[in-house]
């Protein structure tokens, strides 16, 4: 159970439970040619193919001398830890921001692939932004997930060039109920209430693209997904100075078990309408699962499968730490978006985080195992 397959109708990385690392890379293209960024991702998904089934890219670092090898070979003799790497394609690649249809792409891009709008309160840092191109990489092993990356930008190189990336370090959301809930950075549990891989009614309703979604030119993204990236920076040093009382009340949960405040069990179900003997609601107003909730937003969830980070300090004696945030989705037109917009107005939560990197990205659907099939093939 090292191995994740790699083919199929949906790409893994999505409804495969939560790897404990991650290192995520945003690319831009830097040909012009589309031959040149298709043979890219025929070589790509070899290499893919090889990584997750635990085998080494090309030959190996058992090349010839006079070469470098086809691997670098940090991952020889590692597991693969269910290593998963997911293929997706950002705004940029149909139309860059000064309206360039650059790979005759343009009318194939999904009207759900929208460029997101501003959010209040957001502090987004344009190194941190965007991208045309994405690959996550999940394992158990963060060396296996490096070297992975490591591996699909050298095969790019004079193709395309990592714009941004990002090394997760525990995973901040189960998304299976074989797992335990692992807790976030601010100490809370993270993903009790999660989209879980055992519930494929509510994937097929939430996350995977359906024939009807898009109409014809979008599809290809049958099958596929959408992903909306935010690095979020914890505000940790004023958090822990927050009393606990606080803190619970931010999330609307408790600190130890996770429980929904005026409950024991982490499970139990959320009941937004109780009240407590003053008439005051037991899930406050401005609680971050009251506003997140399916109920309060018309019925919308999303899959989170995101991560902790601590990218070193800031120079200014706090630690550069956070959540690295992602979420997959079948439009973000009426999921992230509108959920992010009542976040970003009323969420308690803001006082303690601070958006500084987002990306939204197209996911298409699994490659299936028959010679010549490639990560995004129906879209060229
Ligand atoms: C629930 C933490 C940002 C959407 C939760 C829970 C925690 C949490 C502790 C409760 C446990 C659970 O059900 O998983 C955080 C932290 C964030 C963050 C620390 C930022 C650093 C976001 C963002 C969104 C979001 C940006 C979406 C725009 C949700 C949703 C739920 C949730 C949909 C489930 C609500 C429910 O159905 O009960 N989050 N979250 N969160 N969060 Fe966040």
């Amino acid at each position: 159970d090292q191995i994740v397959a790699f083919h199929g109708d949906h790409q893994a990385g999505i409804a495969t439970p939560a790897q404990d690392r991650l290192h995520f890379a945003a690319f831009d293209i830097v040909t012009d040619t589309r031959a040149d960024l298709v043979a890219l991702l025929r070589e790509w998904t070899a290499a893919a193919a090889a990584m997750t089934s635990g085998l080494a890219v090309g030959a190996g670092v058992a090349g010839r001398q006079q070469a470098p090898p086809d691997d670098t070979g940090e991952a020889e003799g590692l597991a693969a830890g269910r290593l998963t790497l997911t293929f997706a394609v950002g705004p940029s690649l149909f139309t860059t921001a000064d309206g360039v249809d650059r790979f005759g792409l343009a009318g194939r891009r999904p009207r759900a692939l929208v460029d997101l709008p501003p959010f209040p309160g957001e502090a987004l840092e344009p190194a941190r932004c965007g991208g045309d191109l994405a690959v996550q990489a999940c394992s158990d092993d963060p060396q296996v997930a490096v070297h992975a990356i490591r591996n699909l930008a050298r095969i790019g190189r004079g193709t395309v060039a990592v714009r941004w990336s990002q090394l997760g370090f525990g995973r901040t959301a189960s998304t299976s109920s074989t797992q335990i809930t692992p807790r976030n950075l601010l100490g809370f549990k993270d993903g009790t209430n999660n989209l879980h891989v055992e519930q494929p009614a509510r994937l097929d309703e939430h996350v995977w693209v359906a024939a009807a979604d898009d109409g014809p030119a979008a599809s290809w993204m049958v099958g596929g997904s959408y992903l909306v990236a935010r690095r979020i920076r914890m505000l940790t040093e004023q958090w822990d100075r927050t009393p606990l009382a606080e803190q619970e009340a931010t999330f609307g949960r408790t600190k130890v078990s996770g429980a929904p405040l005026g409950r024991t069990g982490e499970f139990e179900p959320v009941d937004l309408a109780r009240r407590d003997a003053d008439g005051e609601p037991v899930i406050p107003a401005n609680a971050h699962i009251r506003l997140a909730a399916p109920e309060t937003n018309g019925g919308q969830a999303l899959l989170r499968r995101g991560y902790s980070f601590t990218d070193g300090s800031d120079g200014l004696g706090h630690l550069d730490a956070g959540l690295f945030f992602l979420a997959y989705q079948r439009d973000p037109r009426t999921q992230f978006i509108p959920i992010q917009r009542r976040l970003a107005g009323a969420d308690a939560l803001n006082e303690y985080i601070r958006h500084t990197g987002s990306a939204i990205f197209a996911v298409p659907p699994g490659v299936t195992t028959s010679a010549g099939d490639h990560w995004a093939r129906l879209l060229f």
